[in-house]
């Protein structure tokens, strides 16, 4: 049994028996209800059109979720009813990625209050899931203490869901000043609107630039061994139409030495203090690359994603994952038997590998984070990046 298989387990029940509707580039399985409310959504191509999604939703007492795990050829809904069900989401991956992680627990902590569940023990089984992504943790504080101040459950969800999409959206207009006309971005994992509910943060300028009419070439890392880059990062990119290829993890260093690769944007899991972060396994050696060639390197994150608590990137929880993920592609094992692998989920940029935190406020340096990164959300000023920033990209054209 491959690992995508092994987490299925606990999915049965006839609520969850998939209904087909329909076949296309994707096969459409809806799972209960698909009403997704909200602003833009994420796009999804089937023979009859566009239909479209939010990654993640709350439709009465139930939330629901894009079930990443079958993309890009299945479209599945994954609805969950009980504390125990949001908490199978989060740890087997039906949703990932940290805002929208952080979106399913602020839903699961208002589903908790609504059924009466003492929120201290829905807290404790939300965020014993994973324990890399600060969303996570943040989400379940802010919504945990809107509803003990007495406001209505799904309200404080819904709040916290609409102002990260929000931010979302800003980080795409601060972003984009960022991308030439012509320009070619390499980016790591998925950080679209997969991973953050709606829109995207390392993916959001990208969709802004081409919102603007410039013309965007996206270099998609395959990311192993989940293969987020191969499976969805290519899947939101090939619906918005956004030109772009998949290249093999080891292959960043000939395309950036090249000097095919004019920016690196990816998203992240949790912002130190000091700007070190926590990203997919493998952003670490990007960072490396970009520097070693002069190609500015940026991190795209919402307010969530910052963890004022932490003083550097030594102190971030790294998860460490099934080996099977590693053993196997897919459901077929690809390493001998018998043999071990080591999965770490993620690793650790140092601040001084990164030119820029795209965030809704603005592109800071890791000097500006602090209260400036983590502070009441204000609304965007969509402005150039500072001198020092534009300076810094300007010095570094293309070798
Ligand atoms: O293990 P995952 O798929 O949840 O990891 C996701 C990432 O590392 C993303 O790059 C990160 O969460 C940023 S998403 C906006």
């Amino acid at each position: 049994m491959g690992p995508e298989e092994s987490d299925r387990v606990g999915l049965g029940g006839d609520r969850m028996r998939p209904v087909r509707l329909d076949t296309g580039g994707t096969t459409l399985i809806i799972r209960g209800g698909h009403s997704s409310p909200g602003g833009p959504k994420v796009k999804v191509r089937t023979q009859k059109g566009v239909e479209e999604y939010r990654a993640v939703w709350m439709d009465g007492d139930t939330v629901s979720m894009i079930d990443q795990r079958a993309l890009p050829h299945t479209f599945e809904i994954y609805s969950a009813e009980t504390t125990d069900e949001i908490a199978f989401a989060i740890r087997a991956m039906v949703v990932r990625g940290a805002p929208s992680i952080g979106a399913v627990a602020a839903y699961g902590i208002a589903m908790a209050a609504m059924n009466g569940e003492p929120l201290e023990q829905a807290a404790k089984a939300i965020t014993s899931t994973r324990p890399t992504a600060n969303d996570l943790f943040y989400a379940v504080r802010q919504v945990r203490s809107d509803i003990e101040a007495g406001m209505d459950p799904q309200m404080a969800a819904e709040q916290y869901v609409e102002g990260l999409v929000a931010q979302c959206r800003a980080i795409g207009e601060v972003g984009q000043v960022l991308i030439k006309d012509g320009a070619s971005v390499l980016t790591h994992c998925n950080a679209g609107a997969l991973a953050t509910v709606d829109y995207g943060t390392a993916l959001a300028p990208i969709r802004a630039a081409v919102a603007a009419k410039k013309e965007v070439f996206v270099f998609v890392d395959e990311t192993r061994p989940r293969l987020q880059g191969t499976k969805l990062t290519a899947w939101e990119l090939s619906n918005e139409g956004i030109p772009h290829a998949i290249i093999a993890d080891n292959a960043a260093g000939y395309f950036i030495s090249r000097g095919e690769v004019d920016l690196v944007i990816v998203g992240a899991d949790r912002i130190c203090r000091n700007g070190d972060f926590a990203n997919k396994i493998g952003t670490y050696e990007k960072a490396l690359l970009a520097n070693a060639h002069g190609v500015p390197f940026y991190v795209a994150a919402p307010v969530s994603t910052f963890d004022p608590e932490l003083a550097s990137g030594a102190d971030i929880p790294i998860e460490e994952r099934d080996p099977r993920e590693v053993l196997f592609i897919g459901e077929y094992r690809v390493a001998p038997e018998g043999v071990e692998a080591l999965n770490p989920a993620f690793d650790v940029t140092p601040a001084g590998l990164v030119t820029g935190y795209i965030t809704d406020r603005g592109v800071l340096t890791a000097a500006e984070l602090g209260e400036a990164a983590t502070g009441p959300a204000k609304a965007a000023t969509v402005a150039d990046p500072k001198p020092s920033l534009k300076a810094k990209q300007k010095g570094k054209a293309k070798k």
